[in-house]
């Protein structure tokens, strides 16, 4: 993991952010070469499950939503994590978390039974290592904000969104009286969440601001849906295996009775291994029809779909796929990291699949100072840029630009040199296995695809 943090700074995929002002904890900016990885790997997921679907369309909500809408999901009651602190020191942890490691009992959910666990003395402050915690308490995760303040005057509360699945629910009516969507649908998202989690960390794992992918899949009540659900699942890992991942590194939990939401009749994490152990990449639940009968009921609005075939109305039940947009990156990253000896040397290599690498084909003039080669590059990069992700660099030996494009995860590098001039023939390196083949500029864009 520290290599991949190290690797992502240095060849600008990932930053911590206000590094100027002294940082600022748990939070990241996607750099030049990340942000392109990000938006590739959002195309790749937009093109996956809404594009190339019949069944699928895609919205683009607020972050800010109205107040009501966390009201009647749940989350201004329900959405909370346990935490304690130390008296000592003043640091606060996951209680669950903490109760958890030392007992190996998972008691989420269960404060009076926690704060017993803290005060029999078992569990020693992460950061002091003093046994001195005030009681387990319920801390709600949403970020508040105030709307429309003047001075003076009481503020109206809002909240910034911790999930985007409800700007989908609160839109379900306005798309299906706008489009031509037939049961079962899905309506797509991506965009931007917020939770002031306890403790955030392991990189770009758990962040206080991130992005996530989601679909609400809404389906008849009366259909058999465990065969839907499993289908769900295959084209989450699908996904999952396009940025990399492979088969061994993946795993299912089911969430057991007690722990599923109650409206909920199945609920199962994909996880990863990461660095850090399995741990949650993406989710996929069953949700029933609670969401749309809660908003419902909270907005006065009948959220029904009428069944042209036999003339039913009814609330439809949802299958909910999520994704996770920086714990996707953050696979894709730890699936390309590669580490050989090439002639006495260590090589690192970023082996992204060729269609998230964020560049895809560096171009290169043997020699900067020459103009006839440099000008001669400019017309291959000219005519590439048309269809990949193209980089020109000219800086430094050969050797040295191979390398960076590497680390960069770049799939081709072209190099034109003085034979070009002659035969208008190029050399094609491959990142993966270092070979160089000669091929005609007419050729190119053919033998890059
Ligand atoms: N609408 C359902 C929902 O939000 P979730 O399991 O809480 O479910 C969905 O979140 C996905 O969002 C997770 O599988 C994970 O990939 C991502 N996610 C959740 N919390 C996150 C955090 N603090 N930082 C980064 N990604 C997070």
């Amino acid at each position: 993991m520290d290599k991949i943090v190290s690797l992502c700074k240095r060849r600008g995929f990932i930053f911590p952010c206000s590094e100027i002002y002294g940082g600022f904890a748990n939070s990241y900016t996607y750099g030049p070469y990340g942000v392109e990885l990000k938006r590739n790997i959002k195309d790749l997921w937009w093109k996956m499950f809404v594009s190339d679907r019949e069944d699928m369309v895609g919205i683009d909500g607020p972050i800010i939503l109205h107040p009501k809408v966390w009201e009647a999901s749940g989350h201004t009651t329900n959405f909370n994590d346990a935490m304690v602190d130390c008296k000592k020191c003043k640091n606060r942890f996951r209680a669950d978390h903490l109760v958890d490691e030392a007992t190996g009992e998972d008691m989420e959910g269960k404060l009076d039974e926690m704060t017993a666990v803290f005060a029999s003395g078992k569990i020693s402050c992460p950061n002091c290592g003093k046994k001195d915690w005030t009681e387990v308490r319920s801390f709600n995760m949403m970020f508040e904000t105030k709307m429309n303040t003047v001075s003076g005057e009481e503020a109206n509360m809002a909240y910034l969104r911790p999930e985007t699945a409800q700007a989908i629910f609160i839109e379900f009516k306005n798309v299906i009286d706008s489009t031509r969507v037939k049961l079962p649908f899905g309506i797509a998202q991506i965009g931007k969440a917020f939770r002031n989690e306890i403790v955030a960390g392991n990189f770009i794992f758990r962040l206080r601001e991130f992005e996530q992918m989601e679909i609400e899949y809404f389906i008849n009540p009366k259909m058999k849906w465990e065969k839907m659900f499993n289908d769900w699942l295959v084209f989450q890992e699908e996904f999952a295996y396009r940025l990399g991942a492979k088969k061994e590194d993946l795993r299912h939990y089911e969430h057991p009775d007690e722990k599923r939401a109650f409206y909920s009749k199945k609920t199962i994490d994909i996880e990863y291994n990461f660095p850090f152990g399995f741990k949650e990449l993406f989710g996929l639940a069953h949700r029933s029809d609670y969401d749309l009968k809660r908003h419902a009921e909270f907005s006065g609005q009948k959220l029904e779909y009428l069944d042209q075939e036999t003339n039913e109305k009814f609330i439809p039940h949802v299958l909910e796929p999520t994704f996770g947009l920086d714990r996707s990156i953050l696979v894709a990253l730890l699936a390309a990291y590669r580490e050989e000896e090439v002639e006495g040397e260590v090589r690192t290599v970023m082996a992204f699949p060729k269609d998230i690498a964020p560049v895809q084909v560096a171009v290169f003039p043997l020699l900067k100072n020459k103009e006839n080669l440099v000008a001669k590059a400019r017309e291959v990069f000219g005519m590439l840029k048309k269809e990949f992700r193209v980089e020109f660099d000219d800086n430094g030996n050969i050797g040295k630009r191979y390398r960076r494009q590497d680390e960069i995860g770049t799939p081709y590098c072209v190099t034109i040199d003085f034979d070009t001039l002659e035969d208008n023939t190029v050399t094609i390196r491959d990142r993966d296995t270092m070979k160089q083949e000669r091929v005609k500029i007419s050729d190119l864009a053919e033998g890059l695809s």
